[in-house]
């Protein structure tokens, strides 16, 4: 897949009347795609990159580490950052415009504004991760107040992430598409992440564990299992016995709501993190019972 010609150059952006200037000077030609990310970028940013491009004349991707939606200042510190490379990507997927603040330029000071989720925040990461959802939700309407795209672009990977900004769009009016994209994943399942750049050669074997065990509870849905106590339990002891493995969780939720499902009668969301040695993981797969089980949740 060759994305449209590469426009002559990036531009980079550290400002946000900066990245103002830069878009306001194209918007004109057509319409502007927003590419959030938080740099090391790989195969699975460069899907939506690639996606934007052919739908938008100009197309904008973010680099920034949102310390908002960090719940640990550890992690905030040793999340990858690349940003040479990343620049070198941008300009070989014809990026026109590529926005890289500071936390100073983004929070000048602690703001008081935030978005809440309620509910859609109280499940998956949510729940394990304080502050995680509604820090993510607030730099997105930020990037989205400040880049005014006519559609933005997210992974299916960050499901709880997808689902909460959709809801946000709808619920605050705000007139920007969301684009979700699936997962792009190494052959042997393992989803891209800038996080897998952390796993060194002992642990990466054990990484894809993750979406072996959601692939399993994805078959036993399939095949008309509806317990989810069960069908979890079972995942779960599948998982390799090994001491650099931890499951934070494994849950199944319905897709929209993100509320816990205990009896399945309609699409779910099988949804996990696991840690591989100091790297947490997340991953997740959608799952369909059979035609024709018992209940009314199909849509
Ligand atoms: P980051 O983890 O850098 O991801 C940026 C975007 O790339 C997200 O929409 C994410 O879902 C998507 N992505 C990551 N891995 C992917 C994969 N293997 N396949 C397809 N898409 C993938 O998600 C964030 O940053 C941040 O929370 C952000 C939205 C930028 C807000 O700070």
């Amino acid at each position: 897949m060759s994305p449209d010609p590469a426009p002559a150059r990036t531009l980079r952006a550290a400002t946000i009347a900066g990245v103002r200037q830069a878009i306001a000077a194209r918007r004109t030609r057509g319409p502007v795609g927003l590419v959030p990310t938080m740099g090391a970028l790989h195969a699975g940013h460069a899907s939506l990159i690639e996606r934007a491009r052919r739908d938008c004349r100009t197309v904008v991707v973010s680099v920034f580490v949102n310390p908002l939606q960090f719940d640990r200042p550890d992690d905030l510190a040793a999340y990858p950052r690349t940003l040479d490379a990343d620049l070198e990507t941008c300009r070989r997927l014809g990026v026109d415009v590529m926005f890289v603040p500071d936390a100073a330029e983004m929070y000048p000071q602690p703001p008081a504004c935030v978005v809440e989720v309620g509910r859609l925040g109280d499940h998956l990461c949510g729940k394990r991760r304080p502050g995680h959802v509604r820090g993510v939700a607030t730099v997105v309407l930020k990037l989205f107040q400040i880049v005014q795209p006519g559609a933005a672009y997210f992974g299916e990977k960050d499901a709880q992430q997808l689902a909460v900004l959709r809801r946000m769009v709808r619920d605050l009016n705000v007139p920007v598409e969301v684009v979700g994209l699936p997962t792009v994943r190494e052959k042997d399942g393992l989803a891209l992440s800038s996080r897998n750049r952390r796993l060194d050669d002992g642990e990466r074997p054990l990484a894809p564990a993750l979406y072996r065990a959601l692939c399993e509870i994805r078959r036993q849905v399939a095949g008309g299992a509806d317990e989810t106590a069960a069908i979890v339990s079972k995942a779960a002891n599948g998982l390799p016995q090994d001491d650099r493995l931890r499951l934070e969780y494994l849950e199944l939720v319905d897709p929209d709501e993100l509320q816990p499902v205990e009896h399945i009668t309609g699409p779910v969301l099988a949804a996990g993190a696991l840690w591989v040695g100091t790297t947490r993981l997340i991953d997740n797969v959608r799952c369909e019972p059979p035609r024709g089980q018992a209940g009314t949740g199909d849509d």
